[in-house]
């Protein structure tokens, strides 16, 4: 893990990642920027100083890359475990701590351990272990878990409970029941009648009635029998524990509802997985070991996350196609490149060999028919249809291996992957010089509006030949947990020049995706890394303004890239942050001129429709005149989808989920040539049909 991954550490942008090709001049290339119509950061004067912003719909610069916004996640924030992944109980399978039960307590006069001596198998190779003795008709005894912070219980709903047990000198039955925290309402019960002396799973259903719907609650198994009748000493062993709720699609090990509509709403055209850091680890042994994720629950050791917490693996690798699936997203594949963060790396030649064969492994388990080994796997794991597969990222930010190993590692990756699977389409994620990846990943993690915006026109004059650029994981780190507005319009802004550019950047997304905001701070904390796109607790969830902003772009856009300049955009100072470089400041940047007014416009060669997106980051109303030539009419009606907020610090919050959001409103006195007034930090995204 990079040091740079601790909260509130100053957290610099991430330089561009080039690859050693030789580029031709980029006004040679972009016909935007040749075209006289740059929009780079000089500033014209116009004779009564309204901004201009220009269209030229007879200059179709590129295509909009049809898979530009997708999805990053990896297991940070409790982003499966206690978030999407729809189980409610944490530390299921007791490994989350070897020394103590964490997150299970004895109910009553219960003692409860911990004990390796009566494992279920060899993944889930420890138990709980719970005594019965004390048990009585006036004082039952159990096990009670309070979920990941909370168990949300809803009105008419039900609940699948599950676990394997085993008992001695105990026959049963066992009680289980959601119940407030403080166990004054039971708000659903069943009860298991028998418990044998040999491993079995017990599933029940538990049905909520007519109930408030709240989240300080809990799962509690508990009886009110000691034992049997010959011994009143009874145990009972427990192992993975579940509680789901309803799910997404109602799919078995599924995901949570709420936040997959979220997802949804974003019309994401692919999702990179499994990680950012969470496929390296923090160690070789700990790296996302997709073998050990697929199959039945109960066979998955599970492991720990980089982000200091235990993963069941319960969302494991078939998990991540379902999710791809459920919401129409191509997968990207991360996979395991011999680097983990503790400056752990494999030696490119035989010791890799293995990772290697891993990988191709993992990509016939994706898109093998059932006549291959792994395809065959993934059949028997329910999923006979083979998944569609094009691009194959090696690793994660592997510039921080300080071994300098990945030039090597990389090459005998492409090699392999290539030999085997030619169309798939290779991602690095550092400069190498021995192979010519298809694509590169680069990664911008801006601390301020400003600094993101600053760097909203960087792509313009990139050299077009050589491999696409994958922004694999962007934010504006600017609010806490999640973006607020000045995050929003940051994110606008450079969202502006990738659909700009997106003939060069051909994917982008968002990371971290999802936190959940429960506990913000100190030991067990549930958020490792602001900023954050998507906040939740065990029972809400809200989209940030800058979810609503990805939203807002994702939604409206064409397929041809329109030449587009301006005039008379105002501008202000800005003092570039020093760099400190071993607790040494270095120079002092000069200090820039910060465009206020970003921009691009694409348009749909079916309809002719133009999508003019607009971010005024000023404070103050801003009336831009509108300039589009290359079209014959622009019809004087369309609409205007809004998100605006009266300050920059104004935000989204699980009390609050919608307070920015966007507003879709009919416009009129549109036209070839008009004027309109910017709301003060705003961003527009204007339909112009035209003819
Ligand atoms: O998104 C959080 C982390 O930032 C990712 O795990 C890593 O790739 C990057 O450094």
């Amino acid at each position: 893990m990079h040091a740079t991954h601790f909260l509130g550490r100053h957290l610099s942008t991430r330089f561009v990642l080039l690859l050693a090709v030789i580029g031709a001049p980029a006004s040679l290339l972009n016909a935007q920027t040749n075209s006289g119509f740059g929009t780079t950061n000089s500033v014209e004067v116009h004779a009564d100083s309204t901004p201009v912003l220009q269209i030229d719909a007879g200059k179709v610069t590129g295509n909009v890359s049809s898979a530009l916004y997708g999805l990053m996640t990896e297991e940070i924030n409790y982003s499966y475990e206690g978030g999407l992944y729809g189980e409610l109980i944490r530390n299921r399978t007791f490994k989350a701590n070897a020394q103590s039960p964490v997150f299970w307590n004895a109910v009553g006069d219960a003692a409860i351990s911990l004990d390796t001596n009566q494992p279920l198998n060899s993944a889930l190779n420890v138990s709980l272990k719970l005594n019965t003795s004390n048990a009585s008709k006036t004082s039952p005894v159990g096990i009670a878990n309070g979920g990941f912070w909370g168990i949300p219980v809803r009105p008419n709903t039900t609940y699948r409970a599950s676990f394997y047990a085993k008992a001695k000198h105990f026959k049963g039955p066992l009680t289980i029941a959601l119940e407030s925290a403080a166990g004054k309402n039971v708000f659903a019960t069943a009860t298991v009648p028998k418990i044998s002396g040999k491993w079995e799973k017990y599933e029940i259903t538990l049905v909520t009635g007519d109930v408030p719907t709240s989240k300080e609650n809990k799962l509690v198994i508990s009886t009110t029998k000691p034992g049997t009748w010959w011994s009143k000493h009874g145990t009972v062993w427990f192992q993975q524990v579940s509680l789901f709720p309803p799910t997404y699609h109602n799919r078995p090990n599924g995901t949570r509802p709420d936040l997959m509509q979220l997802l949804a709403d974003m019309h994401p055209a692919f999702l990179r997985f499994p990680g950012g850091n969470y496929v390296e680890g923090s160690t070789v042994s700990e790296r996302f070991n997709w073998k050990e994720t697929i199959g039945d629950i109960s066979q998955r050791p599970g492991h720990r996350s980089p982000w200091g917490y235990w993963s069941t693996d319960g969302f494991g690798l078939l998990e991540f196609l379902e999710w791809c699936q459920d919401l129409h997203m191509q997968p990207v594949l991360a996979v395991y490149a011999g680097y983990s963060l503790r400056q752990q790396h494999i030696d490119p030649g035989p010791k890799l060999e293995p990772y290697v064969q891993d990988a191709l492994d993992e990509i016939e388990y994706i898109t093998g028919d059932a006549t291959t080994k792994w395809g065959a796997q993934r059949a028997k794991d329910g999923h006979p249809a083979p998944f569609t597969l094009n691009y194959v990222e090696i690793g994660n930010e592997d510039e921080f291996d300080r071994s300098h190993s990945y030039d090597g590692r990389f090459a005998q990756f492409f090699d392999a992957i290539k030999a085997k699977y030619p169309k798939l389409q290779i991602i690095a994620t550092a400069g190498v010089k021995s192979r010519v990846p298809d694509l590169i990943d680069e990664h911008y993690y801006p601390d301020s509006t400003e600094a993101m915006e600053a760097q909203s026109h960087m792509y313009d004059d990139h050299p077009r030949i050589g491999p696409k650029v994958f922004v694999g994981e962007w934010a504006t780190r600017v609010g806490w947990p999640t973006p607020n507005m000045a995050g929003a319009l940051g994110d606008a802004a450079w969202m502006t020049g990738l659909e700009r550019n997106s003939d060069l950047v051909v994917m982008a997304s968002y990371a971290p995706l999802l936190v959940n905001v429960s506990k913000l701070s100190g030991p067990d904390r549930s958020m490792q890394w602001r900023t954050d796109l998507i906040g939740y607790d065990a029972l809400c969830s809200y989209g940030s303004p800058a979810y609503y902003a990805q939203v807002m772009f994702s939604t409206h856009h064409g397929n041809e890239i329109l030449a587009t300049g301006s005039q008379n955009i105002p501008t202000r100072d800005w003092q570039p942050p020093t760099r400190w470089h071993n607790g040494v400041e270095q120079l002092r940047p000069p200090v820039q001129q910060l465009r206020q007014i970003f921009f691009d416009a694409t348009r749909d060669s079916g309809s002719g429709t133009i999508y003019l997106k607009v971010v005024n980051e000023l404070g103050t109303p801003q009336p831009v005149k509108i300039e589009i030539s290359g079209v014959t009419t622009v019809e004087p009606e369309g609409t205007a989808v809004v998100l605006k907020a009266d300050s920059p610090n104004d935000t989204n919050s699980i009390d609050k989920p919608t307070n920015i959001a966007p507003v879709t409103e009919t416009v009129d006195g549109l036209g070839t040539d008009f004027t309109r007034e910017f709301p003060p930090y705003s961003i527009t995204i204007f339909e112009l049909k035209t003819k």
